[in-house]
């Protein structure tokens, strides 16, 4: 948990024209030209010419990353957020899910994100409000309550990866858990929560918190994802809401709350 304290820099800067278009303007940066795929020397094996696909199609569209799809998918299938209200986008850089989201509110709703990195979007329009900070950083969340309660909560966040697959997982689901917990202070009665996970044990757990937190939880893996990528997500929808009982019955001893 790498802590950020103090450093959150709340950043909702003004629209400088034109807001995020729409999708069709091919604006890009040198550092998105920069991500195009290396070619494939053995010939070209499915996963890295469905890379070649979504990758292009990403550029053509001014998104800086091709996750964008994986979005899409989840968005088009279970309709995640709504096209109006409060979202918040967990993981955001370089800013694909970001730019895919306001897009679709086109200046009807506000988008909040976070990111320990900074994005890499050619304009900021004015219902965007990004923090580079660390989602463990209490503070950080606090500034992101201040801004909820939120319609819907996406997370594409996920830890470096190191090679080692339990570490990679058993990181990636404590992010998540932690998600999952603050959530349920973020979230309205009835939002929606979408996370990515990383494929290794903790997912059917974590899967089973989703159903006590919301009327109906899943999990899904977009066709977008490489093939090759241990990552699924978990959607939750109908946050069934913070009541006295819930959240009697789910106190500890240690006078905390557990998400399940
Ligand atoms: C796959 S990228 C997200 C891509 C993004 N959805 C897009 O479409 O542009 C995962 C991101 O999660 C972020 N991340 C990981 N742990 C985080 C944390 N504790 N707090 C905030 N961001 C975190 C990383 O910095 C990284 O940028």
């Amino acid at each position: 948990m790498a802590g950020n304290r103090g450093k959150a820099k709340g950043k909702s800067s003004g629209n400088r024209g034109g807001g995020t278009g729409n999708g069709k303007s091919g604006n890009q940066t040198a550092k998105t030209k920069g991500n195009q795929p290396s070619r494939n020397k053995t010939g070209g094996a499915n996963s890295r010419a469905q890379a070649d696909h979504y990758t292009l199609r990403a550029q053509k569209e001014g998104y800086p990353a091709r996750s964008v799809y994986k979005l899409e998918e989840i968005q088009d299938k279970y309709h995640v957020f709504p096209s109006s209200g409060k979202i918040l986008d967990i993981g955001a850089a370089p800013g694909s899910w970001s730019l895919f989201i306001l897009r679709k509110l086109n200046g009807r709703g506000t988008l909040s994100a976070i990111d320990l990195k900074p994005l890499n979007l050619p304009e900021i329009p004015d219902n965007y409000f990004f923090i580079q900070g660390d989602f463990f950083d209490a503070e950080n969340v606090k500034a992101l309550k201040e801004r909820g309660p939120y319609d819907a909560v996406v997370s594409d966040a996920a830890p470096d990866t190191t090679g080692n697959r339990t570490l990679d997982t058993g990181r990636s689901a404590a992010l998540i858990e932690s998600i999952l917990y603050q959530s349920r202070e973020l979230l309205k009665k009835g939002g929606s929560l979408t996370v990515k996970i990383f494929q290794g044990g903790e997912e059917q757990n974590l899967l089973a918190a989703f159903r006590e937190n919301f009327k109906s939880a899943r999990m899904f893996k977009p066709k977008a994802c490489r093939k090759d990528s241990f990552e699924t997500f978990l959607i939750g929808t109908g946050f069934k809401g913070l009541t006295d009982e819930r959240t009697e019955e789910n106190e500890n001893s240690d006078g905390q709350n557990y998400p399940h």
